[in-house]
């Protein structure tokens, strides 16, 4: 009985044992480690199997060392805003991502652990650029001017907050694709500035315009971004005109009535009084 009891009891140690081995030894790994960044906004993202784990995000550039990102030290949402972390811009970095458990002994070594290294990613080269907002002015029968908002960053310096032009400077282009309203043929222009003057346009008719960031000194995967919505000219300047102006025409309209009015009475009173001089010098005259 006793022998039994012995086996029993080295049995349920043994399995103690395993499950505690195995805990440790199947702490998961980050997985599916991904870059999405946006008009600088960038965030490293990636995905869990298990929930009691924490995460500490380091990252590299290729002539750094490893630094950690004050905000992702055993946190345990499974994302990273490194936004701010990424300076220079113009650099590849690569991140590190270790796994924890969530409460953590003093006698863990944390070289037990497993950790996942991120893609490459160079913000000032990768980062995907929105679509811009803009306006069409229209200057006279054949020109109009782009008028281009560029896209704000989430970047922040000496209390300002940067413009995607404020980082790419000469580097960010605009394209300017147009066409005729009722035409299939489409004009593309390059415009270095955010203000662009289009000319060239037949008189008359209604021309839609779309606009994409565009910067030429990228690789060609990430040179374009993304489509604006369309804006039209109306075809006849008249219906270009603001409210303010539309006031301004019909102010003037008036005044010009009220010319002619006096003018016209004014007249028809000399008429009259002339003819009246006229008649009365006609009968007193000796015939
Ligand atoms: C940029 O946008 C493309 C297309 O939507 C997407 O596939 C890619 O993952 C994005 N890149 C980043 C770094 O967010
Ligand atoms: C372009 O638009 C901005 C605001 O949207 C305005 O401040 C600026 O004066 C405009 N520039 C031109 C040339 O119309």
């Amino acid at each position: 009985m006793a022998s039994l009891k012995t086996v029993l009891y080295l049995g349920v140690c043994l399995s103690v044992w395993i499950i505690t081995t195995a805990d440790k030894n199947f702490v998961p790994a980050a997985e599916e480690v991904h870059w999405i960044s946006l008009d600088f906004k960038t965030t490293l993202f990636w995905t869990t199997k298990a929930s009691k784990y924490t995460y500490t995000v380091k990252y590299f550039s290729d002539d750094h060392d490893w630094m950690e990102s004050l905000d992702c030290i055993r946190v345990s949402h499974s994302e990273c805003d490194l936004s701010n972390s990424l300076r220079p811009f113009d650099r590849s970095y690569y991140a590190d991502i270790l796994t924890e458990p969530a409460t953590m002994d003093h006698d863990y070594d944390l070289d037990e652990f497993p950790h996942t290294y991120s893609p490459h990613f160079n913000p000032y080269r990768e980062t995907n650029i929105s679509a811009v907002k803009f306006t069409v002015e229209v200057v006279d029968e054949s020109r109009v001017i782009v008028n281009i908002t560029d896209p704000l960053t989430s970047i922040h310096e000496r209390g300002k907050q940067l413009s995607i032009r404020d980082i790419l400077k000469s580097d960010l282009k605009y394209k300017i694709s147009y066409y005729k309203s009722g035409s299939t043929g489409k004009r593309d222009i390059m415009s270095d500035s955010s203000t662009a003057v289009v000319s060239g346009l037949d008189a008359g008719q209604s021309y839609c315009f779309m606009v994409a960031a565009f910067i030429p000194s990228r690789p060609q995967t990430t040179q374009n971004g993304a489509w604006s919505t369309q804006r039209c000219t109306n075809g006849h300047i008249m219906q270009e005109l603001s409210l303010g102006a539309w006031v301004g025409v019909v102010f003037i309209l008036l005044i010009v009535l009220i010319i002619i009015i006096t003018v016209t009475v004014l007249c028809c009173r000399c008429c009259r009084r002339r003819n009246k001089t006229l008649h009365t010098s006609q009968s007193s005259a000796p015939v």
